[in-house]
Formats: C-alpha cells, sequence, structure tokens
C-alpha cells in the first residue's frame, strides 16, 4: 500500500525527455529549444524563468500539444491541460459564466451542474454576481479573472487533482496592484484544487512568489540552466538572497547570449 502511493507520488504529471524544436529548416532555420529534460509532479506548481525570444511559450506550446516537439519526448498523465494567455481570449458574444461552464459543456457536463460549477468558479476568483456580463463591460483584470475561471474549469473537469494549468505570462499586461491580488488568488486556487502549475514569467519576483520550484532557460536556443526549489510558507518566498542569486544568474544568461 505505502509503495503503491510511494510509485503514484513518484510518477510525474508532466515528463519531458530531450525535447528540441526547430522552426523551419534550411539556413533559416531557428532552434528555439534545444535538449530540455524537466519532470514536473502532480500539483507542483514550477515556474519557467527566461529572457525575451528564449523559448518559454515554445515550451508550453509543446507541453499543451499545440507544437509538434523536433526531437525528445513528451509524457503527460493528467487530464488534457488548459491554456491561459497573457491576453484573455474571451468569446465576447457570451457571458463571463457561458464562457467558464464552455470547457464544461464541450466535455459533456450537464447544463445544471455546470452552470453550478461555472458560479462557483467566478466565486473563487471573486467576481460572484457578474456571471450575467459580457467580456467588454468588465475590467482588463476582470477579464483575466474570467480567463483564470475558465481555465481552471477546463483544468478540474476530470476531477479534482489531476489536472494541469499552462501560463503563458497571464498578468504580464495587467497593472501591478491587479497582478498582485490575481498572483494571491492564483496561489488560493492552486492550493484548493490540487492543479499542477506550470507558469511563464520573466519577471523574478512573481516567479519566486508563486512557485515552488523555479527553472531557468538560457537564450536561444532555450536549454535548462538553473532550477530553484523556493521555500514555502514563507512570505519572502525565499528572501532576498534567493532574489539576488536569481537574478544574477538571469542577467548573466541575458548578457552572455548578448555577448
Ligand atoms: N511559429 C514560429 N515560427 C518560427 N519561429 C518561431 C515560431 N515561434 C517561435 N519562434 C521563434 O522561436 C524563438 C522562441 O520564441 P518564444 O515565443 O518561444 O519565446 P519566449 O521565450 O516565449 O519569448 P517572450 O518572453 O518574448 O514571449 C524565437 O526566436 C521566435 O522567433
Ligand atoms: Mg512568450
Amino acid at each position: 500500500m505505502t509503495a503503491t502511493v510511494e510509485r503514484i507520488q513518484q510518477t510525474a504529471a508532466v515528463d519531458l525527455r530531450g525535447i528540441g524544436k526547430t522552426f523551419g529548416t534550411g539556413s533559416g532555420a531557428v532552434t528555439a529549444l534545444r535538449d530540455i529534460d524537466l519532470q514536473v509532479r502532480p500539483g507542483e506548481f514550477v515556474c519557467l524563468l527566461g529572457a525575451s525570444g528564449c523559448g518559454k511559450s515554445t515550451l508550453l506550446n509543446v507541453v499543451a500539444g499545440l507544437e509538434q516537439a523536433t526531437t525528445g519526448r513528451v509524457d503527460l498523465r493528467t487530464t488534457r491541460p488548459s491554456f491561459m494567455f497573457q491576453e484573455a481570449a474571451l468569446l465576447p458574444w457570451l457571458t463571463a459564466g457561458r464562457n467558464v461552464e464552455l470547457p464544461l459543456q464541450l466535455n459533456g457536463m450537464g447544463r445544471r451542474e455546470r452552470r453550478e460549477r461555472a458560479e462557483e468558479l467566478l466565486r473563487l476568483v471573486r467576481l460572484d454576481g457578474l456571471g450575467q456580463k459580457r467580456p467588454h463591460e468588465l475590467s482588463g483584470g476582470m477579464r483575466q479573472r474570467v480567463s483564470l475561471a475558465r481555465a481552471l474549469a477546463a483544468a478540474t473537469s476530470g476531477g479534482e487533482g489531476d489536472g494541469l494549468l499552462l501560463m503563458d505570462e497571464p498578468f504580464a499586461a495587467l497593472d501591478a496592484i491587479t497582478r498582485d491580488v490575481l498572483q494571491g488568488e492564483l496561489l488560493r486556487v492552486w492550493e484548493a484544487t490540487g492543479t499542477t502549475i506550470i507558469f511563464v514569467t520573466h519577471d523574478v519576483r512573481e516567479a519566486l512568489r508563486l512557485a515552488q520550484r523555479v527553472v531557468l532557460l538560457s537564450s536561444r536556443p532555450g536549454t535548462i540552466v538553473g532550477g530553484w526549489d523556493v521555500p514555502q510558507g514563507d512570505s519572502a518566498a525565499g528572501g532576498p538572497a534567493l532574489y539576488d542569486e536569481v537574478t544574477a544568474r538571469l542577467r548573466q544568461v541575458i548578457t552572455s547570449h548578448a555577448a
């Protein structure tokens, strides 16, 4: 019994082995990723950190199945991943509630059940009572919350605890205060649902606030050059020393590429 539990815990939710990605062929070919090995545990929150253009979105797209890796193997032991982009990408003709319901509907959930679930998720992101609004009636921050609720609907529709949420700089376009509030909400929701999260950012502070583990990608071709476990239950997220260390390493990666 214990051995079974241990085996389950050791099973990665996301297992990437030797992932490489080259766009195009011949002299115009761009190698965006090289030799990426990454294992993410079920329920783990990992931030992928790296400079602009280093291949973060490409890696997330490969995990999501939106791009095909050129080399290597992707193994997902979760339900189908859900994606949250930098822009909210809501369907403008549907209300906020119906946008959240959509992945549940596509999963074959009955109307009454999915209404209740959507209301629950909108409550979770503190949008109770706004389910009837259409996207254009909401602020940018509110739209991102609807988008978060929809991603959670998709990520948790296969049952609690086995969802996978892929987030590509979802808060980058928001003002600092809204970003701070949504980061707090994401953490609360992550703790409540046990969803596995891979979150892309180029912001060290954001990575250290959110993640249990930060993984650093070098500039093109993106390859993993560093990893840090972030001490949990500590509001300073590893404190200034860890922040300085990760920032210095990121700076080194960027300057060595520019040189
Ligand atoms: N469809 C594509 N065709 C050709 N090249 C591409 C394609 N998608 C990405 N690239 C190239 O791959 C590299 C990595 O791009 P990617 O979008 O993954 O970077 P990123 O780390 O997400 O950057 P940012 O932080 O600016 O979003 C870039 O050089 C980009 O030009
Ligand atoms: Mg990107």
